[in-house]
């Protein structure tokens, strides 16, 4: 073998044990790890976050396509749908890395939930006025949808600077 071929062969056996390692470490340590869990919630509501930014960036004609804002309302309700107990696993509020989510939350779980009960309904909304495709209709849609996410962060979320 030339040179050139040991390399080749080289890397990709080293990535092949890297992504072993990696599966490993998700397949045992991911779920249980309240800072993984809280690293997964700050993802989850990342993508939220990015899918409304996108069709507030269509109603604003910031440069996002229709399609865009499509995708982005999709994001939003397809998060909306998840389990609230599956993205705030007891044991993960302030003090695990850099949780943001205040203890108030789990002992007002019934509010939590209903602040979180609300976005679904929203985003449907949200989703169907994206495909009528009026614009004001849609900034409307996203205003409302914007305030089920504002009040639970009111309550429940630590404010940072
Ligand atoms: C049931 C309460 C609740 C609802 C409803 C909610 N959030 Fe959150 N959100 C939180 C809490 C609590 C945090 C802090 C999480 C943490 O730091 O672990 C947070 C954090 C975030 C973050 C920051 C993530 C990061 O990187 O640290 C974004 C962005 C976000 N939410 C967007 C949204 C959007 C957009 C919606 C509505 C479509 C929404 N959230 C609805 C409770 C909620």
């Amino acid at each position: 073998m030339n040179n050139r071929v040991v390399n080749v062969l080289a890397a990709a056996s080293v990535a092949g044990l890297m992504f072993g390692l990696f599966g490993m470490s998700a397949g045992s340590a991911g779920a249980a790890d309240p800072a993984e869990q809280v690293k997964d919630r700050q993802q989850t509501m990342k993508k939220m976050g990015g899918g409304m930014g996108a069709v507030a960036k269509f109603v604003k004609n910031e440069g996002a396509t229709a399609e865009d804002a499509a995708k982005g309302a999709a994001a939003v309700l397809a998060v909306s749908k998840m389990d609230l107990k599956a993205i705030f696993p007891e044991g993960t509020a302030v003090g695990v890395t850099d949780s943001a989510a205040k203890p108030e939350l789990w002992k007002n779980w019934a509010e939590a939930q209903r602040y979180w009960s609300a976005v679904q309904p929203a985003a449907e909304k949200l989703d169907a006025a994206i495909k009528g495709g009026d614009r004001a209709q849609i900034a409307q849609a996203l205003g409302a949808t914007s305030k089920t996410c504002g009040s639970c962060h009111e309550d429940f979320r630590v404010k940072k600077n």
